[in-house]
């Protein structure tokens, strides 16, 4: 916000060095948070160190000689617009504004720059960020909601952040378990088909959990159960060899009910607003994969042990020069001739590399399976691939209900479509007492709004890393950290702006309109906004969703305080009055861009 004064002040400091013969080091500014004043902060520390190195440091220590360039460089600057005061403390060089200029600044970059207030300047790498892959035939569980949320508000960041974003899904839809539903389909409810979309769906699951009863071991069973049990088994067996043979009857039965799963997970994506671009499938990685081992192994990279009736393996550690264990050996090519998850891997991010051009690729997936990734991405550097450097796993940890851990296996799973349905059901019970003047449509609209900010809220607002018991009742609080108190600031900087009539303009901002005694709600209001552009940077950087959740209820919070004991409509001088809802408009924007960050809508009403 203040880059023009920072460079003219970096300007003058550097031909200060420069004429002085002082080896300046790349000058970095920190906000300094208000103390009475706001400003802008770089030391001189390793402009001190590269003096010393030249043995120019006059016997100084470093913090002494970094203390004399500081107010050596002060002397330099004086009279800029808006700044109004320079200290050299400790060896750094502060900057102080009027604070009056100050939060004219803030807010009138708000306003000017509305949706795009805080957007990065375009950037030349492409990031892809694959998320949204569970398995097809199977059920979307609260799990894969928060994997959903944190994917889509990770592309959201690093797309604002200026990054070419690609959204990408690899749903595994191969192996035993979509076998096993194969099978059960096929021998107890051919020809059956559930009316609706999500019904249809789910329906495998069931179908799952079923057909796992009958094939599962069981206590005391009696020889007619066992001998009915392993004929299941064979049953199944052989549905696998006909499917990897190709069987056409089988591979139609397949493609069938795969399309019900996706169907179903395609439209819990557009519920939750998110528009994947390319959809890669296990399936379709299988032969690729294969194809891949023989240049790792040209290429000395993969050991083939085959001859000696073993597989193709990497000892990743080995030829990483690793002495101690970390990625240790793995197979990618079994004896059989079949290969494994690693392999795909390996096969679809040569693909995210040279067919989409992805500098850097993230990958959100269950923590569990860490070390599976860095393996692949060990293995993509030993293959010479640049970009393996910027792979990176954003791990998530489990979502369980305070009654206990999911298992699909069992069917004791939690329906993010349930979870769903109960929270909005809970938001309008309460919406009927608060807002009377609401049609029904309208107050059907935001109780989902609400439903969904308050699920998605409480899947981002926990360290990813951390497993999270999810309580409804709390989400959909409108006090703490939840989503609902969060848009509920909205609906109040809204409400103020509407009854006021008020349609902001940045001609409304005059270099005397923040010119009054300002509250301390209104300092913090004021610090909150301008932190939002280097939040949301950071956020994308570190790949780090829950720093804008974070900051989306640090503004919120600063917004509901002010609204607690700054009069806004109430004021008498029409000019404070007027400063105060270019305040609380600019704050409206903030929050909208914040939330849309978040995947979570910010509602006009409640
Ligand atoms: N479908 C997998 C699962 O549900 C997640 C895919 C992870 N992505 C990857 N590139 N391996 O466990």
């Amino acid at each position: 916000m203040f880059q023009k004064e920072q460079q003219l002040v970096e300007e003058k400091i550097k031909t200060y060095c420069a004429a002085n013969d002082i080896q300046l080091a790349e000058l970095k500014w920190k906000p300094i948070p208000f103390s009475g004043e706001w400003g802008f902060a770089t030391s001189f520390f390793q402009t001190a160190a590269n003096e010393a190195k030249r043995g120019r440091s006059e016997n100084m220590s470093a913090p002494q000689k970094a203390q004399e360039i500081a107010e050596q460089v002060k002397g330099q600057i004086s009279g800029e617009a808006g700044i109004r005061h320079v200290e050299a403390v400790k060896g750094y060089l502060n900057i102080y504004f009027k604070t009056s200029e100050y939060a004219l600044r803030v807010v009138d970059e708000v306003l000017k720059n509305g949706a795009n207030f805080g957007r990065g300047k375009l950037k030349s790498e492409t990031v892809m960020v694959e998320y949204a892959q569970p398995n097809t035939h199977h059920s979307f569980h609260i799990g894969h909601a928060r994997n959903a949320a944190l994917g889509e508000v990770l592309a959201r960041l690093t797309e604002f952040a200026g990054y070419r974003t690609i959204r990408a899904s690899y749903p595994g839809d191969l192996g035993l378990g979509v076998i096993t539903v194969l099978w059960m389909y096929d021998k107890f409810y051919k020809g059956q088909e559930p009316a609706g979309v999500h019904e249809r769906g789910q329906w495998l699951l069931k179908l799952y959990v079923e057909a796992n009863q009958l094939l599962e071991k069981k206590e005391n069973e009696t020889p007619a159960e066992t001998a009915q049990r392993e004929a299941y088994e064979a049953e199944r067996r052989e549905m696998y060899r006909k499917w990897d043979a190709g069987d056409p009857q089988v591979r139609e039965l397949w493609h069938v009910t795969r399309r019900w799963s996706l169907d179903e997970l395609r439209e819990i994506l557009q519920m939750l607003d998110i528009d994947i671009d390319v959809w890669f499938f296990e399936s379709d990685v299988d032969a690729p994969s294969k194809a891949i081992v023989d240049e790792l192994i040209a290429k000395g990279i993969a050991d083939d042990e085959r001859p000696q009736g073993g597989a193709v393996i990497v000892k990743i550690d080995e030829k990483l020069g690793l002495t101690k264990e970390k990625y240790r050996t793995n197979v990618i090519l079994r004896a059989d001739g079949t290969s494994l998850y690693l392999t795909k891997d390996l096969a679809l991010a040569k693909e995210k590399f040279e067919k989409y051009h992805v500098d850097r690729s993230i990958y959100v997936v269950d923590t569990r399976q860490s070390l599976h990734l860095q393996q692949a991405f060990a293995i993509l550097k030993l293959w010479g691939f640049a970009q393996a450097e910027k792979c990176h796993h954003l791990g998530y940890g489990f979502v369980s209900l305070p009654e206990g851990a999911m298992s699909s296996r069992k069917g004791r799973v939690t329906l993010f479509k349930e979870v769903y349905d109960e929270a909005v059901k809970r938001v309008l019970s309460l919406n009927v007492e608060k807002s009377v003047e609401l049609s029904s449509a309208e107050r059907e609209k935001i109780a989902r709004q609400i439903g969904m900010g308050a699920l998605i809220y409480s899947m981002l607002s926990v360290d990813n890393n951390k497993d999270i018991v999810f309580h409804i009742d709390e989400a959909l609080s409108f006090d703490g950290r939840t989503g609902p108190y969060i848009q509920n600031a909205h609906v109040r900087a809204n409400s103020i702006l509407k009854k006021a009539n008020f349609k902001p303009s940045t001609s409304a901002l005059q270099p005397e309109t923040f010119n009054y005694d300002l509250a301390k709600q209104e300092i913090e209001l004021i610090e909150q906004l301008s932190q939002f552009p280097q939040k949301a940077q950071q956020a994308a950087e570190e790949y780090r969703p829950l720093v804008m959740a974070t900051y989306a209820y640090d503004l919120a919070n600063a917004f509901h305080s002010f609204y607690h004991a700054v009069p806004v409509l109430q004021t008498e001088d029409e000019k404070i009055k007027n400063a105060r809802l270019l305040l609380v408009a600019a704050t409206k924007q903030v929050l909208v861009n914040a939330l849309h960050l978040l995947d979570i809508q910010a509602p006009d009403a409640m």
